[in-house]
């Protein structure tokens, strides 16, 4: 009796000590807590990331979505896609890829089916006239993005970057607007060759029930994208215009002013719901840049051609690869578009790696860290990594 009642006593846990330990506790609380947040002020690459995400989401505010969604030119534009009688090509431009749009009409000026769903919209007013003087029977609209960016002085820190983001968060509101409406259609890119007649294969209607249709980045002759598996290169999608999609593109809307990513890497993330119903088109149909790094033994149909040269323009690097189609005077050259397909093969062979001396090594603790990840399904494909894709840019 004597002995356990000594025990109980034993068990009991000095009052002291107690709140001794609490304090303890809260104190490591308290410091990891604060750590990011000191990081956070001590960092000059943090403050330099919150000041871009601060001054897209501020800038962005001068052309909202319902600017955009109830300008008078816009709803007409948006009045003449309804009425085509299939989803039109969407190209985005200014004035500072207008040569390349140009180059690009040229490309499917030879592609039965092709031109009449092409229509434009640009960011500044000169390249506008430009293209309806020329082009007078392509719709297009402008929404101009001038006034916004001479808001920011030269001088302003990332100041490309962040003109960068500003376009690519207006063409996910011009998206949502076109969605709003019922509308479906494909945003396109001018840097994209057309190598095969894109247009017949109808893959719109032979996805009916996916919502939206996204190209990706990678190649398959190299093992380092297949943990990359699925990562949307988002310059060539298709967007089936009803509720849903409009909601997905509302969404890249708000993150893009909460956080530095891509659009591209948004899509991605925001496809991982189901709900959503994307699809990624095989890269046999439409590859990414990543397609010149290897052999050429195929050719896809649509190839995107990213110019990672900063020595030379992109109508330089068209030039260097034989993706030329128009002529000084302005004619289409019919002979370089027939040519495309041994244009393609034979461009850009400094990007060639050869496949048998770079082969791609994981070290053990990679497999390891790829293994946990898939067991537990913690971001198998690295979705939530590629969000991050942007950070070293700034
Ligand atoms: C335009 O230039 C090309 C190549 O120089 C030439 O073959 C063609 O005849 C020219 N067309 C016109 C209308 O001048």
């Amino acid at each position: 009796m004597h002995y356990i009642e000594k025990k109980k006593k034993n068990i009991w846990w000095p009052k002291k000590s107690f709140s001794f330990s609490v304090l303890v506790v809260l104190f490591i609380f308290v410091v990891a807590a604060a750590l990011p947040f000191t990081f956070g002020i001590l960092s000059p690459h943090i403050l330099r990331q919150r000041n871009i995400v601060v001054t897209v989401n501020r800038v962005s505010k001068e052309l909202s979505f319902e600017d955009i969604h109830n300008e008078y030119n816009f709803m007409q534009f948006s009045e003449q896609l309804k009425a085509m009688p299939k989803p039109p090509y969407i190209i985005f431009y200014d004035s500072s890829n207008l040569d390349i749009f140009l180059n690009h009409i040229c490309n499917l000026e030879f592609i039965p089916g092709a031109l009449s769903r092409l229509v434009a919209i640009s960011f500044d007013t000169p390249s506008h006239l430009i293209l309806k003087e020329k082009y007078p029977n392509i719709p297009s609209v402008v929404i101009n993005l001038d006034s916004i960016k001479k808001t920011l002085p030269e001088s302003y820190e990332n100041r490309r970057y962040i003109i960068y983001q500003l376009v690519l968060l207006t063409r996910a509101r011009i998206c949502a607007s076109l969605a709003l409406r019922g509308i479906s259609f494909w945003a396109m890119q001018q840097d994209t060759l057309w190598v095969e007649n894109f247009d017949s294969m109808d893959l719109e209607n032979r996805y009916p029930d996916e919502y939206m249709l996204f190209d990706t980045v990678g190649n398959e002759q190299f093992g380092e994208y297949d943990r990359m598996f699925g990562w949307i290169c988002g310059s060539t999608f298709f967007v089936r215009g009803n509720p849903t999609t409009y909601q997905f593109f509302y969404q890249i809307d708000s993150f893009m002013r909460s956080h530095q990513s891509p659009d591209s890497s948004i899509m991605t993330y925001l496809c991982g719901h189901r709900n959503y119903r994307c699809h990624r088109l095989p890269r046999w149909i439409i590859s990414s840049s990543d397609y010149f790094r290897g052999t050429r033994e195929t050719t896809p149909v649509m190839i995107q051609v990213d110019s990672d040269q900063t020595d030379e323009t992109k109508m330089e690097s068209f030039q260097r690869a034989n993706f030329i189609f128009r002529h000084d005077n302005g004619t289409c050259d019919r002979k370089s578009v027939h040519k495309l397909r041994d244009a393609v093969r034979l461009a850009f062979p400094e990007k060639l790696k050869l496949l048998d001396q770079s082969p791609y090594g994981e070290s053990m603790f990679t497999q390891l860290h790829y293994m946990y990840k898939h067991i537990f399904n913690i971001d198998r494909y690295n979705n939530k990594v590629f969000l991050t894709v942007h950070y070293t840019l700034v």
